[in-house]
């Protein structure tokens, strides 16, 4: 397959589609020995893009697992607050965060350029429990296990079984299959508890372990082989 030489630099951190444009025109790219000044030049997939004598090897696929702060937004860019998008150590520009998690929530964001994994991973039809950390205020009713077992009705959905796991008694782990806005916060509001302290502690079959918050690490091919895997014949 082959790819605009712009698109391609451009995707490897070379700059924006402009600053790519006029690396190319000023004659800083080589390809087989050739200078390319065009940056609608296709290259093929069999090449080696050079600039200034460095070989540009193209990865087509990148997979980042972070520790979202408070404070920081799920989201590419923003004119207010900073993004997910600053804390990944990577200068590409096609890298996206797979969901969201709220403003104030913490923990485990998935960050990549496979669309088609982040289509499936966010699909409702393919049931990836997200599993929670939960600090609250209130006191949970006797039966809370059991009520967040059984569907909760909401104004735009029904909850799908959720599995709470009560650590202390305000303390406590929420799995659940969809993501739906505010969800975790919502459910507990629907027992008389508000949610105080919010992190993601695991995604599908990924764990968010001792990461601290505010850094990210490339995921190991094992975990996007599980990713992909997890997300495989789970159309109902
Ligand atoms: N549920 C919430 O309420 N907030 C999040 O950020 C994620 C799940």
């Amino acid at each position: 397959m082959a790819m605009r030489l712009d698109k391609f630099l451009s995707h490897m951190g070379y700059g924006t589609r402009n600053e790519v444009k006029t690396l190319i025109k000023n004659g800083w790219v080589t390809i087989d020995g050739q200078t390319i000044k065009k940056a609608d030049h296709q290259v093929k997939e069999d090449q080696i893009v050079y600039v200034d004598d460095t070989p540009v090897s193209y990865i087509q696929y990148e997979y980042y697992l972070l520790n979202k702060p408070a404070g920081y937004l799920s989201a590419v860019e923003d004119a207010f607050y900073p993004t997910v998008m600053e804390l990944i150590d990577s200068q590409r520009n096609d890298l996206y965060p797979v969901g969201r998690l709220d403003l104030d929530t913490e923990g485990l964001l998935l960050i990549c350029n496979d669309g088609h994994l982040s289509h499936d991973l966010l699909s409702p039809k393919r049931h990836v429990t997200k599993k929670y950390y939960v600090e609250f205020a209130g006191a949970l009713p006797e039966n809370a296990v059991e009520i967040f077992d059984q569907p909760m009705e909401f104004e735009d959905f029904t909850s799908k079984p959720a599995k709470l796991e009560i650590l202390e008694p305000q303390k406590a782990y929420l799995s659940i299959s969809e993501g739906k806005f505010h969800q975790v916060k919502r459910m507990f509001a629907k027992v008389g508890c508000e949610v105080t302290y919010l992190k993601r502690v695991g995604f599908g079959p990924l764990k968010l372990g001792d990461l601290e918050a505010g850094n990210s690490r490339p995921l190991t091919q094992e975990e996007i082989d599980m990713l992909k895997k997890a997300v495989m014949n789970k159309e109902s």
